[in-house]
């Protein structure tokens, strides 16, 4: 698959106007894409798992433009409130998918979206938010080219995400998505997410991700500033390489349900992630003092009862806490008991592996 696959071919129906309406999940990556190339194109490749709870529902409202226009017209509302804060991020996606999708300037839209996570929690809403998006413009596409398959449909769904936010293209499917060419990954590509190819076992069935948060504030740098700063990067190289052999160690484990393979590489990752930023230049620090203690109990915990219990962490100073649904009653105690005082204002989401995007009748 080249980028010329989804350039679309001439449509075979015409619709004036309609409504597509999308659910679509969060995603936590357990190797992570840190490190771009242009046009979105990861450095290395990394998994992730779909979530459930943390989703953002959008409806796309069209109608026909009276004539062809040189200029994109669209309203964006998040809770029903027009934003004009996010009318630029939006025309860049536009623009960055107008070869993809011919017929943006041809309708105006009406965006409507929101999230089920608080909108200031520190969690990004841009995978799903993009994805949402991204979808129900395939909606569109498909009403226009009704013998597209599903497969077509998902695949393109998830490369227009990652023109939008890299991460967002692990957010059409689930439950384990691998995004980025990985020799052992068959049909594994740096242009869209794919299903982990194979079966993974039974203890990752229901994974638990209990996301603590522990700062609710804007991040002081983006991850767009943060993917830009591994240019020429003392460690870029080794951590590509890092992420390669992680992956391929991971996709075994996740074969064989190794959890102490699991939490080690997990745990590695998340936290390797936050050295490149560490040691960036400039460098800089999203991690808060909470962090590191919930770090410091999940280990003196997980050293005492010997339950499967690790984190993971994003861009950002929250942490995810994982563990296994045979586990989850104490574990859960231990995160009410002994965590949650980390938490800003106590705030913390239960979330689990997921399935992906559904399409919703709104
Ligand atoms: O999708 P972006 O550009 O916001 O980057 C996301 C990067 C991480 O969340 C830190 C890692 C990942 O793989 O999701």
């Amino acid at each position: 698959m080249t980028e010329t696959n989804f350039v679309s071919k001439p449509f075979t129906k015409q619709v004036t106007h309609g409504r597509f309406s999308w659910q679509s999940p969060s995603n936590i990556a357990l190797v992570k894409y840190w490190g771009k190339k242009t046009n979105q194109i990861p450095e290395n490749p990394s998994i992730s798992f779909t979530l459930d709870a943390c989703r953002t529902t959008t409806s796309l409202e069209f109608k026909k433009r009276e004539q062809s226009k040189t200029d994109f017209s669209f309203d964006i509302y998040l809770d029903n409130v027009l934003l004009e804060d996010f009318k630029p991020k939006i025309t860049t996606f536009f623009e960055r998918i107008e070869k993809y999708i011919p017929f943006l300037k041809a309708y105006h839209f009406i965006i409507k979206t929101s999230n089920s996570f608080p909108h200031s929690s520190g969690i990004a809403s841009s995978a799903s938010g993009m994805s949402a998006l991204a979808l129900c413009l395939m909606s569109i596409e498909k009403e226009l080219m009704p013998e597209m398959t599903d497969d077509y449909f998902n695949q393109k769904a998830s490369f227009l995400a990652r023109l939008g936010s890299g991460s967002a293209c692990r957010s059409i499917e689930g439950d384990l998505i691998v995004w980025g060419r990985h020799i052992d990954i068959p049909n594994s590509s740096d242009l869209f997410g794919v299903k982990f190819p194979h079966e993974a076992h039974k203890i990752f069935r229901n994974y638990h991700d209990t996301i603590l948060l522990v700062d609710k504030g804007e991040k002081q740098v983006s991850s767009t500033i943060g993917h830009n700063l591994m240019h020429g990067h003392p460690f870029a190289q080794n951590r590509f390489n890092q992420a390669k052999n992680n992956l391929a160690k991971l996709s075994i484990i996740l074969q064989n349900g190794d959890l102490n393979g699991f939490m080690e590489i997990v745990e590695s990752e998340a936290l390797t992630l936050h050295a490149m930023m560490m040691t960036s230049l400039p460098y800089f620090m999203l991690m808060k003092p909470n962090t590191l203690e919930v770090i410091n109990k999940i280990w003196a915990f997980r050293e005492k009862t010997g339950l499967h219990i690790c984190f993971t962490l994003d861009a950002g100073a929250n942490v995810h806490v994982l563990y296994p649904e045979n586990e989850a009653e104490e574990i859960y105690d231990f995160i009410k008991n002994e965590l949650v005082a980390y938490c800003q204002n106590g705030h913390y989401i239960c979330d689990r592996i997921g399935f992906g995007a559904k399409q919703i009748d709104i």
